[in-house]
């Protein structure tokens, strides 16, 4: 399988270039990095220039060199709304979700198009998320309690429902996990940003009764104290949450217990 690493990029070879047809309005270069495993060989940055007319998304501009210049370019997206996470990939040197990154926002001149680095690549854009979903099941995402439930609904206060706002919004994205670099160096052990939000997300809520297991899990050199506290994730994020400050806060309860 392929894999885009930030450091390799000089290994993808020049692809395909694709002009406009006479007459485009407001024109824009995107060199869209392109790999084919049933073609085989190297990755290549395919360039398309496109009449950004009417396009104001990047998500927007692809889907209109999918639909109306290359119908092999292949990418996910759903909602179009920065709801599901599918369309996260690497624009202009960033991590971010397509469908919500405006052109007028991009620096100036071509736009380079790369799927989110250090994963494999199923296929042009597609990252095999398949290893990152793994580490996500591994934290239990789930409510576990050990109490009757009783004939109402577990309740919580609106000072503990606070406590989970700035983790439950999180999108599974892995804009964050894709730009840490300890995760780039110890994928298999570091557990990573996402999932590591999402691991305090479940110990920040009242009605979970695993605190304690959690903890023991995540009390590890490796899956928990790899961060080093860079703070890309927290840059990257395109829903403006901070991992860095949740993996503080494992951090924190950990060395909490242990006085
Ligand atoms: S703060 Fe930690 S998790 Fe976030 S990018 Fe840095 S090392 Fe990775
Ligand atoms: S914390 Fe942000 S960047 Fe990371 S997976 Fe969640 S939404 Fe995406
Ligand atoms: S298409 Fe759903 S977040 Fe972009």
């Amino acid at each position: 399988m392929a894999e885009f690493t930030l450091t390799k990029t000089s290994q993808v070879r020049k692809g395909r270039h694709f002009a406009a047809k006479p007459g485009g309005k407001k024109l824009r270069t995107f060199r869209v990095y392109r790999w084919d495993p049933d073609a085989g060989g190297n990755p290549r940055l395919d360039s398309y220039e496109v009449d950004v007319t009417g396009a104001p998304m990047v998500l927007d501009v692809l889907l209109r060199i999918k639909n109306e210049v290359d119908a092999t370019l292949t990418l996910r997206r759903s909602c179009r709304e920065g709801v599901c996470g599918s369309c996260a990939m690497n624009i202009a040197g960033e991590n971010t979700l397509a469908c919500t990154t405006g052109l007028d926002r991009l620096p100036a001149g071509d736009v380079d198009v790369y799927p989110l680095p250090h994963m494999p690549v199923v296929k042009d854009l597609v990252p095999d998320l398949t290893h990152f979903y793994a580490q996500y099941a591994s934290i239990e995402p789930w409510l576990h309690t050990e109490s009757a439930a009783g004939s109402r609904e577990r309740l919580q206060s609106p000072e503990d429902r606070e406590k989970l706002d700035g983790l439950y919004e999180c999108i599974l994205c892995a804009c964050c996990t894709g730009a840490c670099p300890s995760h780039w160096w110890n994928p298999d052990k570091f557990l990573g940003p996402a999932v590591l939000l999402q691991a305090w997300r479940w110990l920040s809520d009242s009605r979970d009764e695993a605190t304690g297991e959690r903890l023991d899990q995540l009390d590890d050199r490796f899956k928990l104290y790899r961060c080093h506290t860079i703070l890309n994730c927290t840059n990257a994020c395109p829903k403006g949450l901070n991992p860095a400050k949740a993996i503080a806060g494992i951090k924190r309860l950990l060395a909490e217990r242990t006085v």
